[in-house]
């Protein structure tokens, strides 16, 4: 499979067309952006970071019952995905209070949460990914009743997938963002999945070890990609 024609690029990836119509190549750029692009920046290797760190999580799902977009990793940036029409909701499983829940209700950073907490956030930067609830989703038809139900099946199952996955490796996931896709008539994960798009915490300092370093200009945010890849791939 080669890259023929680009038709998207975002703020982290690019996307191109295959010569198949149904799958498309996802190529994954050191380009980090934070507060809807109000902060950009790049972190040296962080494409080939995610793309590996993705392929390891996507794998790991699918294995256990998760349908992702992933098909296989190709090279160090680039990643053959199924072509999916992306659902405009951002889903974010929270374990621990961080963030934009600390900042949504006052609460500090690092509060267990007593079970886990799904949110929909409608995928619009313009808006600020603004937080919505069942009734918008489904009065506004972004999605059916039986999707919601399966993106919400799929989300709590990858969160306690991944909690377990990560605290094997000496981390604690604090909250992740997913993002679904629908492909012949069916929903699947999509997206990535990487420290870009998931907090991880040290399971014995607590120390950040992911894009919060970037966002909070902790310093130090490739060592903490690269640590967390070190952990994941031993
Ligand atoms: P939040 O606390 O800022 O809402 O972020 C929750 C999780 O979602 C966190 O792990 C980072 C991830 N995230 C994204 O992947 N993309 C985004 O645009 C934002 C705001 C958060």
């Amino acid at each position: 499979m080669e890259k023929l024609k680009q038709i998207y690029e975002g703020k982290a990836k690019k996307l191109y067309e295959t010569e198949s119509t149904d799958l498309l190549i996802q190529e994954f750029k050191d380009d980090a952006t934070a507060f809807d692009a109000a902060k950009r920046g790049t972190i040296t290797n962080k494409g080939i970071i995610n793309n590996k760190l993705s392929e390891k999580i996507f794998t790991l799902l699918q294995k256990k019952g998760i349908p992702t977009h992933f098909i296989k990793r190709m090279n160090d940036r680039d990643m053959l995905v199924k072509r999916v029409k992306i659902v405009p909701i951002e889903v974010t499983m929270r374990n621990i209070v961080a963030g934009g829940m600390a900042k949504l209700l006052g609460l500090n950073e690092g509060i267990v949460l007593k079970q886990p907490v799904l949110e929909w956030h409608y995928k619009e930067d313009a808006l600020h990914d603004p937080l919505i609830n069942d009734d918008h989703v489904r009065a506004l038809g972004i999605a059916t009743e039986k999707e919601l139900e399966t993106i919400k099946k799929y989300s709590y199952r990858a969160n306690s997938l991944m909690k377990k996955f990560f605290d094997s490796k000496n981390l604690i996931l604090v909250d992740f963002k997913l993002e679904f896709g629908r492909y012949k008539g069916k929903i699947i994960l999509a997206d990535e999945i990487s420290p870009d798009t998931c907090r991880l915490w040290d399971k014995t300092t607590k120390e950040k070890l992911d894009k919060d370093r970037f966002r909070r200009d902790m310093g130090n945010v490739e060592g903490a990609y690269e640590e967390v890849l070190r952990r994941v791939m031993n």
